[in-house]
């Protein structure tokens, strides 16, 4: 029989075995090398929707303190097992609270596209502007309306994989993308090696490199940079994610 499950709950059990192919090294290389670039050193880092720490663990081998937060209870789990020695928070995008400030506050892989609305988007950047330390580095990918659109109407990610456990996991994601809503939304399918199934389905907004300039301006970010993933080129309307760099600190280069 299918479940039908809430977002990010069942899924915590085989999203490792899906996102074995991930490049979380390299989206953390490319996040500290932007910051090298600006001759900010960070020291400790606030990564949020860590999820099952996938995005974690890159800064805890690069030795910085890590603090990761998800709203899932399922995947902090996971996280948890995995990084014994990090703290993990459990608390929500637009309302979190975390004792201290942060070098760096971390957003990875579209989960701010989780994010439905202007309204709770700009309450996530005034609560990261507040956990930032003076002259600290918000850093988030962002899929745009049109890399939804693209990516997510009428396409089909499919496989078998093997979970920790030992069973192979069936997947089949099916997208769609609503125009009239502007909202992105995956049916995500898994069959287990035992018989069981479960359905989640996940909802996602596209946002554009000026909404997401405006809204961060509004938080009161002054320094952004919105580029693309692997080069730091600027995006052009074509571009399907970026990656944005944001600081409250003016900037004083030249
Ligand atoms: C695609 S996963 C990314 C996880 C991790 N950052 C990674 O790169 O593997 C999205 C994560 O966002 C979390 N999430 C979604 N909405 C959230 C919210 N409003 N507040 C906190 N976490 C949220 C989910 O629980 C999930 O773990």
């Amino acid at each position: 029989m299918t479940t039908h499950q809430a977002p990010f709950t069942a899924l915590a059990s085989v999203y490792d075995a899906i996102m074995g192919e991930i490049e979380y090294d390299g989206w953390a290389e490319f996040t500290l090398t932007f910051l090298r670039s600006e001759g900010f050193t960070p020291r400790n880092v606030l990564d949020l929707a860590c999820g099952t720490g996938n995005s974690t663990r890159p800064f805890v081998e690069a030795g910085l303190q890590v603090t990761g937060l998800d709203l899932s209870r399922d995947m902090l789990t996971v996280a948890q097992k995995k990084l014994p020695d990090v703290t993990f928070v459990q608390g929500s995008l637009t309302d979190f609270q975390v004792p201290g400030q942060f070098d760096l506050i971390t957003c990875m892989f579209d989960s701010i596209n989780n994010l439905l609305t202007h309204e709770d988007m700009l309450a996530c950047m005034e609560r990261v502007r507040g956990h930032l330390t003076d002259d600290g580095w918000f850093v988030a990918d962002v899929n745009t309306r049109i890399g939804l659109r693209d990516l997510w109407e009428g396409g089909v990610i499919e496989g078998v994989v093997p979970a920790e456990d030992g069973q192979d996991v069936h997947y089949h994601w099916s997208h769609h993308y609503d125009e009239e809503r502007e909202l992105g939304m995956i049916q995500a399918f898994f069959r287990m090696e035992d018989g069981s199934e479960f359905i989640e389905q996940h909802t996602e907004r596209g946002y554009d490199p000026r909404e997401l300039g405006e809204l961060l301006e509004k938080a009161g970010f002054r320094d952004i940079t919105i580029c693309e993933y692997p080069d730091y080129a600027a995006p052009d309307e074509d571009t399907p994610r970026v990656w944005l760099f944001a600081r409250v600190k003016e900037a004083t280069r030249g």
